[in-house]
């Protein structure tokens, strides 16, 4: 299944990508509701996905598949505008493909925002939060099958998923900004059905400060292949029981879209000081 995702259809994607757009030094994938950071871009260079040799394509609403290369703070930019999820039913190869061309066309930093649901207490919606560090609990890996050294090793260290130095320019930059951050764990879950109250508890007890069913993978793919990670989640909701509501997806994208300022105030501070 890989085969269908794997090297040689990278290297595929990532020369159609360099021979239209160019090369980049950081990639950003926007999460739900935060597509507007894309304006932010100068100068843009655009491809949808679907122009994109192998490229799988997303389909959920909040998410609009394309790939736009520009100038943000000076430096050359490719921003990702929609991802692939687990949950769609694609296989994890697909899930990172977009993650391993990025990589492929000679990124050094990769920024992944999310939207999430806040488990800690401090988080309220509309934080933006740095992930410090995450809990895999999709009970699969993107580098499970076998290994292709040409993406990286078969056992990747990952003490340092999110790149502490990124991290501290997270930190800088959204002083500089006048933007609040928090931080904390990510839990990555496969979804599409939100959690119960009783699997928030559960997360609360196993370390995790935010939940979401995004960004996992990709960190995992993007670690594989030696490029920094930084990761931002929007908690737009707090996370299910914690309020006597509901949670909706278009709660999600309305607070999101709300922090989108924020989030590209921010991503311009942390890009000028690459
Ligand atoms: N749970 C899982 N994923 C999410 C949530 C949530 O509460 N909010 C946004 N994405």
């Amino acid at each position: 299944m890989s085969g269908d995702y794997g090297f040689d259809r990278v290297e595929e994607a990532a020369s159609a990508v360099a021979g239209r757009c160019g090369r980049a030094d950081a990639a950003i994938v926007l999460g739900s509701g935060l597509g507007g950071v894309a304006q932010a871009l100068s100068e843009p260079v655009e491809m949808p996905y679907a122009a994109i040799p192998n490229w799988p394509a997303p389909g959920v609403a909040g998410h609009s598949g394309r790939l736009s290369v520009g100038t943000l703070s000076g430096r050359r930019v490719a921003v990702l505008s929609g991802r692939v999820h687990a949950y769609e039913g694609v296989p994890l190869p697909a899930v990172v493909f977009a993650a391993r061309v990025m990589a492929r066309l000679g990124v050094s930093t990769f920024v992944c925002t999310n939207a999430a649901g806040g488990i800690a207490p401090t988080l309220a919606p509309g934080t933006i939060m740095v992930i410090d560090d995450h809990l895999n609990l999709l009970g699969a890996s993107p580098l499970t099958g076998p290994n292709d050294e040409r993406f990286g090793p078969r056992f990747p260290d990952m003490s340092e998923a999110y790149s502490r130095r990124l991290r501290a320019v997270a930190d800088e930059a959204a002083l500089a900004r006048g933007v609040k951050l928090a931080h904390g764990v990510y839990a990555c879950v496969p979804g599409p059905s939100y959690e119960t109250p009783a699997e928030i508890r559960y997360l609360r007890a196993i370390g995790a400060d935010a939940v979401g069913m995004s960004t996992v993978p990709e960190v995992i793919a993007a670690r594989h292949l030696g490029v920094d990670v930084l990761g931002l989640s929007c908690i737009t909701n707090m996370a299910a029981g914690l309020l006597p509501q509901p949670l909706s997806h278009d709660e999600v994208l309305e607070t999101a879209r709300g922090v989108g300022r924020a989030m590209s105030a921010l991503l311009e501070g942390v890009v000028e000081r690459l």
